[in-house]
């Protein structure tokens, strides 16, 4: 029987997802569906339920319902007996973009780290040891992404966000690992280079830019924006300064290869996906 799955999302209609799980199900021979679902706003936990009822194996989950697919795993995780289990990297990052229906519990992972690490390093060939990364924000998109790229053991990673706080907050998390010197600033005190600059805020959505100063750019670095389909205004700005750029669109395969590996136990090739969607 082909087992079902879906990505949920709001707005969900611009979601590459369906073609990307498609194509894995055809090279790796796996019988499953995959359709992308759009939830209301307020209707995240009601879907999940649905889903549940009607045998979907799993699902992935998309803006703006990371968090709340965490949450919900959370209360299920608490309640008796328990019907939920976190993943490290979901509990680390607070947030959930994949989900399994076991037939007693939902297992919560986060594969999104996972996802950006493996396109800088396998696809994008740029080692992540002993380099200098400016990650830029520090809402859902970051922190889900930090505890992998600190596994990589950088030699420095400053966290800039417009608001201190909220860096700062992460910068508390793991500021205790002895092999990465952390630390946080706002875009304004930002100063000397880096080798991989990551944006994981929200801007590039719009085409807000964030002053940066130009000088931030190693020679030969890499700007990557986590958004994909677009050349968003900082792709733009670190390619008129020498950066190499990079769009999200690797991470987006990376990521679903990961989450498939979870629901089907095969690791499908993510180059020819990758190749494919930049094709179409
Ligand atoms: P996401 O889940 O996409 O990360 P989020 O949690 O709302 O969404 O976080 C959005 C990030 O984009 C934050 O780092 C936010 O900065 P603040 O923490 O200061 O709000 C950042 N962001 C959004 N709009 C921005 C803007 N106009 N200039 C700079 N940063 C912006």
């Amino acid at each position: 029987m082909t087992d079902k799955y879906a990505v949920i999302g709001n707005p969900i209609t611009h979601s590459k997802s369906p073609q990307i799980h498609k194509m894995f199900a055809e090279q790796t021979g796996q019988d499953i569906s995959y359709e992308a679902i759009l939830a209301p706003k307020d209707g995240f936990a009601e879907t999940i339920e649905r889903l549940r009822k009607e045998g979907y194996k799993g699902c992935s989950v998309t803006v703006p319902f990371k968090f709340e697919a965490f949450n919900l795993v959370r209360a299920l995780q608490d309640a008796q007996p328990m019907q939920g289990v976190c993943s490290q990297l979901a509990a680390n990052a607070g947030a959930a973009n994949t989900l399994t229906f076991h037939q007693d519990f939902v297992n919560g992972d986060n594969t999104d780290g996972i996802g950006l690490v493996r396109d800088i390093k396998q696809n994008l060939l740029y080692p992540l040891k002993g380099k200098h990364i400016l990650l830029m924000g520090a809402g859902g998109a970051a922190s889900g992404v930090l505890q992998p790229l600190l596994h990589e053991h950088p030699k420095k990673l400053t966290i800039a966000n417009r608001t201190l706080e909220k860096a700062d907050k992460l910068h508390q998390l793991y500021a205790h690992l002895p092999q990465t010197e952390l630390s946080t600033c706002t875009y304004s005190d930002l100063n000397g280079s880096f080798d991989i600059i990551i944006n994981a805020t929200s801007v590039g959505l719009t085409d807000i830019e964030i002053p940066l100063p130009p000088s931030i750019f190693a020679p030969d670095g890499l700007a990557y924006d986590m958004m994909y389909g677009r050349e968003t205004p900082f792709m733009k700005f670190a390619c008129a300064h020498g950066a190499q750029i990079a769009d999200g669109l690797g991470m987006l395969v990376e990521q679903a290869s990961e989450a498939f590996f979870i629901w089907c136990g095969v690791r499908p090739r993510t180059a020819p996906v990758i190749t494919a969607l930049l094709k179409s």
